[in-house]
């Protein structure tokens, strides 16, 4: 019988076409197409918010005291020093090299009368060069833009040699999400930009989704700055050498949530050396300088989900949490 008062089922959602080659893909069309049913008893994402238990202390060290970073940054990670955005640019300039003569060879090489001149006393040549400022004291004030220049100056650890582009970042702001994957990979090492390679194809696509932009309201960075060299895992040195641009970047962006891809960035971002898979599900809080406490998912790496199609579907659920988390 129907009932002339009742309200009208609710209209299914409505989504656009990358939205839908996304839904399609990981065979949840039909099933979030379906018009809602009425709103009457919580979801079960709700539920899972609900009795999400926090995460243990250990998993809401910040990164400067992880585990996997044993040592304090500020000890550890030698910077030239880069005390403001005007001053960048000096710290990265090649010495002056004199006017090429033949071949390429300067002139003053060339034109040298008798041997050439001893090389200057060590002491005397590391007296000459300024102290090395941690990277965690260069950054203390940084705002976003002069950190920016520091990271693409930055000499603290070995993979400055082998880079052609540090990449800092890059999003919208007023960040909602902050996307933190692991480094720079070849193509993003060649552009300065962060997942423009096929990750970022999927990346972009997934965030699309859950109607999210890098563009609008995310934010995308790495936990390492500079690529390593084909693409090996990032040592402990280099990640504690690292971390406190992710750090400052977090207390600068303050994004409402943060979204980390992978089992090394979820690993550093939380302390922990549980598996992704125990760290996938639930909500965790990282603990920031100022005491601010901000919710983080854990999701598969897009490059994983590429060798790994069927997994799609989990990180499906993992934006739904962290979407429902928004709401
Ligand atoms: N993989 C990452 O973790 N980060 C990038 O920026 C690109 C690929």
């Amino acid at each position: 019988m129907s009932q002339p008062n009742a309200a009208p089922p609710p209209a299914a959602p409505r989504v656009n076409p990358l939205q839908r080659i996304w839904l399609r893909e990981i065979g949840m069309e039909r099933l979030w197409l379906r018009p809602a049913p009425a709103p009457s008893r919580p979801t079960a994402e709700t539920q899972v918010l609900v009795s999400t238990p926090v995460l243990p202390a250990a998993a809401q060290i910040p990164v400067a005291e992880a585990p996997i970073a044993p040592q304090p940054v500020a000890a550890v990670a030698p910077v030239a020093a880069v005390p403001a955005r005007e001053a960048a640019p000096a710290a990265v300039a090649a010495p002056a090299e004199p006017t090429p003569g033949r071949a390429g060879i300067p002139t003053s090489i060339l034109n040298r009368k008798g041997p050439p001149p001893p090389p200057a006393p060590k002491a005397e040549a590391e007296a000459a060069l300024p102290p090395p400022v941690p990277v965690a004291e260069a950054i203390r004030n940084s705002t976003l833009e002069e950190m920016h220049d520091q990271v693409v100056a930055c000499s603290a650890c070995g993979l400055c040699k082998g880079r052609r582009n540090a990449v800092f970042g890059h999003g919208g702001q007023p960040t909602r999400w902050l996307v933190v994957g692991e480094a720079p990979g070849e193509q993003e090492d060649r552009q300065g930009q962060p997942f423009v390679g096929r990750s970022g194809q999927l990346l972009d696509a997934m965030l699309s989704s859950v109607s999210m932009s890098r563009e609008r309201d995310v934010f995308i960075t790495n936990v390492i700055k500079c690529r390593p060299p084909g693409n090996r895992n990032p040592k402990p040195e280099e990640i504690a050498a690292c971390s406190p641009y992710l750090m400052r970047q977090i207390a600068l962006l303050k994004p409402e949530r943060i979204l980390v891809l992978g089992r090394f960035a979820a690993q550093t971002l939380l302390g922990t050396d549980a598996t992704i898979g125990s760290l996938r599900g639930r909500i965790h809080q990282l603990k920031t300088d100022e005491g601010r406490e901000i919710p983080v998912v854990v999701s598969y790496h897009p490059a994983y989900l590429l060798r790994s199609p069927s997994e799609k579907a989990r990180a499906w659920q993992d934006l739904r949490l962290a979407v429902a988390q928004l709401a």
